[in-house]
Protein backbone atom coordinates (compact mmCIF):
# COMPACT_ATOMS: atom_id res chain seq x y z
CA UNK A 1 0.00 0.00 0.00
CA UNK A 2 1.35 3.62 -0.84
CA UNK A 3 1.09 6.51 1.19
CA UNK A 4 2.19 9.89 0.20
CA UNK A 5 3.30 12.58 3.07
CA UNK A 6 3.98 16.01 2.87
CA UNK A 7 5.69 18.40 5.88
CA UNK A 8 7.05 21.38 6.17
CA UNK A 9 9.98 22.55 8.53
CA UNK A 10 12.45 25.21 9.30
CA UNK A 11 15.95 24.84 9.16
CA UNK A 12 17.59 25.68 12.23
CA UNK A 13 20.34 27.66 10.54
CA UNK A 14 20.78 28.92 6.85
CA UNK A 15 19.80 26.30 4.34
CA UNK A 16 23.82 26.20 2.85
CA UNK A 17 24.89 24.27 -0.64
CA UNK A 18 26.07 21.85 2.03
CA UNK A 19 23.06 21.10 3.86
CA UNK A 20 21.34 20.34 0.80
CA UNK A 21 24.20 18.50 -0.38
CA UNK A 22 24.04 16.23 2.73
CA UNK A 23 19.95 15.70 2.75
CA UNK A 24 20.24 14.50 -1.27
CA UNK A 25 23.38 12.59 -0.45
CA UNK A 26 21.30 10.47 2.64
CA UNK A 27 18.35 10.36 0.33
CA UNK A 28 20.37 8.71 -2.65
CA UNK A 29 21.89 6.55 0.23
CA UNK A 30 18.29 5.41 2.14
CA UNK A 31 15.60 5.93 -0.29
CA UNK A 32 16.32 3.52 -3.16
CA UNK A 33 16.42 0.72 -0.93
CA UNK A 34 13.02 1.55 1.06
CA UNK A 35 11.33 2.45 -1.92
CA UNK A 36 10.88 6.05 -1.50
CA UNK A 37 10.74 8.64 -3.96
CA UNK A 38 9.83 12.21 -3.38
CA UNK A 39 10.66 15.87 -4.00
CA UNK A 40 12.56 18.51 -1.41
CA UNK A 41 11.96 22.08 -2.06
CA UNK A 42 13.67 24.96 0.10
CA UNK A 43 13.07 28.76 0.08
CA UNK A 44 14.31 30.77 2.56
CA UNK A 45 14.69 29.35 5.80
CA UNK A 46 12.09 26.74 5.16
CA UNK A 47 12.15 23.32 3.74
CA UNK A 48 8.65 21.20 2.54
CA UNK A 49 9.34 17.64 1.47
CA UNK A 50 6.82 14.80 -0.04
CA UNK A 51 7.87 11.41 0.39
CA UNK A 52 5.68 8.54 -1.23
CA UNK A 53 6.30 5.01 -0.71
CA UNK A 54 5.19 2.00 1.25
CA UNK A 55 3.26 2.94 4.09
CA UNK A 56 5.83 1.45 6.96
CA UNK A 57 8.57 2.82 4.94
CA UNK A 58 7.01 5.82 4.80
CA UNK A 59 6.38 6.64 8.35
CA UNK A 60 9.69 5.31 9.84
CA UNK A 61 11.86 7.75 7.55
CA UNK A 62 9.33 10.58 8.49
CA UNK A 63 10.03 10.33 12.43
CA UNK A 64 14.08 10.04 11.27
CA UNK A 65 13.28 13.36 9.50
CA UNK A 66 11.48 14.70 12.65
CA UNK A 67 14.46 13.94 14.76
CA UNK A 68 16.87 15.58 12.21
CA UNK A 69 18.59 18.51 14.13
CA UNK A 70 19.06 20.47 11.44
CA UNK A 71 15.38 21.62 10.80
CA UNK A 72 12.82 22.01 13.69
CA UNK A 73 8.81 23.58 13.62
CA UNK A 74 8.48 19.81 11.48
CA UNK A 75 4.55 19.99 10.02
CA UNK A 76 2.37 17.55 8.85
CA UNK A 77 0.61 19.70 6.01
CA UNK A 78 -1.02 16.06 4.44
CA UNK A 79 -0.88 12.36 4.34
CA UNK A 80 -2.80 9.86 2.64
CA UNK A 81 -3.02 6.62 0.79
CA UNK A 82 -2.85 6.91 -2.74
CA UNK A 83 -3.18 4.23 -5.97
CA UNK A 84 0.34 5.02 -7.26
CA UNK A 85 3.02 7.62 -7.34
CA UNK A 86 3.42 11.17 -8.79
CA UNK A 87 7.70 11.25 -8.25
CA UNK A 88 8.18 8.01 -9.06
CA UNK A 89 11.07 9.42 -11.09
CA UNK A 90 12.55 10.95 -8.42
CA UNK A 91 14.67 9.13 -5.75
CA UNK A 92 14.60 13.09 -4.17
CA UNK A 93 14.38 15.54 -6.66
CA UNK A 94 15.09 18.79 -5.55
CA UNK A 95 12.97 22.83 -5.90
CA UNK A 96 15.39 25.53 -4.83
CA UNK A 97 12.37 28.38 -4.88
CA UNK A 98 14.78 31.48 -5.15
CA UNK A 99 15.50 29.77 -8.54
CA UNK A 100 11.74 29.76 -9.17
CA UNK A 101 9.47 32.69 -11.04
CA UNK A 102 7.49 34.10 -8.16
CA UNK A 103 4.31 34.07 -9.79
CA UNK A 104 3.98 30.66 -9.13
CA UNK A 105 4.07 31.54 -5.24
CA UNK A 106 2.08 33.93 -5.80
CA UNK A 107 -0.57 31.90 -7.87
CA UNK A 108 -0.90 30.28 -3.87
CA UNK A 109 0.03 32.59 -0.99
CA UNK A 110 -0.46 35.98 -0.37
CA UNK A 111 3.38 36.92 -1.11
CA UNK A 112 5.70 35.43 -3.48
CA UNK A 113 7.63 33.46 -0.47
CA UNK A 114 7.32 29.78 0.95
CA UNK A 115 5.62 29.51 3.47
CA UNK A 116 3.49 26.62 4.05
CA UNK A 117 2.59 27.47 7.45
CA UNK A 118 0.20 30.19 6.08
CA UNK A 119 -1.20 28.12 3.57
CA UNK A 120 -3.67 24.88 3.53
CA UNK A 121 -2.07 21.65 2.95
CA UNK A 122 -3.98 21.79 -0.38
CA UNK A 123 -2.13 24.90 -1.94
CA UNK A 124 1.18 23.19 -0.96
CA UNK A 125 0.09 20.17 -2.62
CA UNK A 126 -0.79 21.78 -5.72
CA UNK A 127 2.20 24.32 -5.97
CA UNK A 128 4.46 20.92 -5.66
CA UNK A 129 2.68 19.82 -8.26
CA UNK A 130 2.63 22.69 -10.58
CA UNK A 131 6.16 22.72 -9.81
CA UNK A 132 6.34 19.40 -11.37
CA UNK A 133 5.08 20.02 -14.37
CA UNK A 134 6.77 23.14 -15.48
CA UNK A 135 9.72 21.24 -15.27
CA UNK A 136 11.36 23.47 -12.44
CA UNK A 137 12.78 20.21 -10.73
CA UNK A 138 15.71 18.94 -11.14
CA UNK A 139 15.84 15.01 -10.54
CA UNK A 140 18.69 13.10 -8.25
CA UNK A 141 19.38 9.72 -9.85
CA UNK A 142 19.70 7.23 -7.27
C1 LIG B 1 14.70 18.44 5.37
C2 LIG B 1 15.29 17.04 5.48
C3 LIG B 1 14.93 16.05 4.55
C4 LIG B 1 15.48 14.77 4.65
N1 LIG B 1 15.10 13.82 3.73
C5 LIG B 1 15.64 12.57 3.81
C6 LIG B 1 15.28 11.55 2.86
O1 LIG B 1 14.47 11.73 1.94
N2 LIG B 1 15.87 10.33 3.01
C7 LIG B 1 16.78 10.04 4.00
O2 LIG B 1 17.26 8.91 4.07
N3 LIG B 1 17.14 11.00 4.90
C8 LIG B 1 16.59 12.23 4.82
N4 LIG B 1 16.96 13.18 5.74
C9 LIG B 1 17.99 12.82 6.74
C10 LIG B 1 17.41 12.03 7.91
O3 LIG B 1 16.80 12.93 8.82
C11 LIG B 1 18.51 11.27 8.64
O4 LIG B 1 19.52 12.19 9.05
C12 LIG B 1 19.18 10.22 7.77
O5 LIG B 1 18.23 9.38 7.15
C13 LIG B 1 20.15 9.38 8.63
O6 LIG B 1 20.91 8.59 7.77
P1 LIG B 1 22.45 8.20 8.08
O7 LIG B 1 22.60 8.14 9.57
O8 LIG B 1 22.66 6.89 7.40
O9 LIG B 1 23.31 9.28 7.45
C14 LIG B 1 16.41 14.48 5.69
C15 LIG B 1 16.74 15.46 6.61
C16 LIG B 1 16.21 16.74 6.52
C17 LIG B 1 16.62 17.78 7.52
Amino acid sequence: MLVRLLYASRSAGPVTHEIIESILEQSRRHNPERGITGMLCYGGDVFMQVLEGGRDAVNRLYGDIVRDERHRDVVLLHYCEVPERRFANWTMGQVNLAKTNPSMLLKYSEKPVLDPYAVSGRASMALLEELIATAQLIGRAG
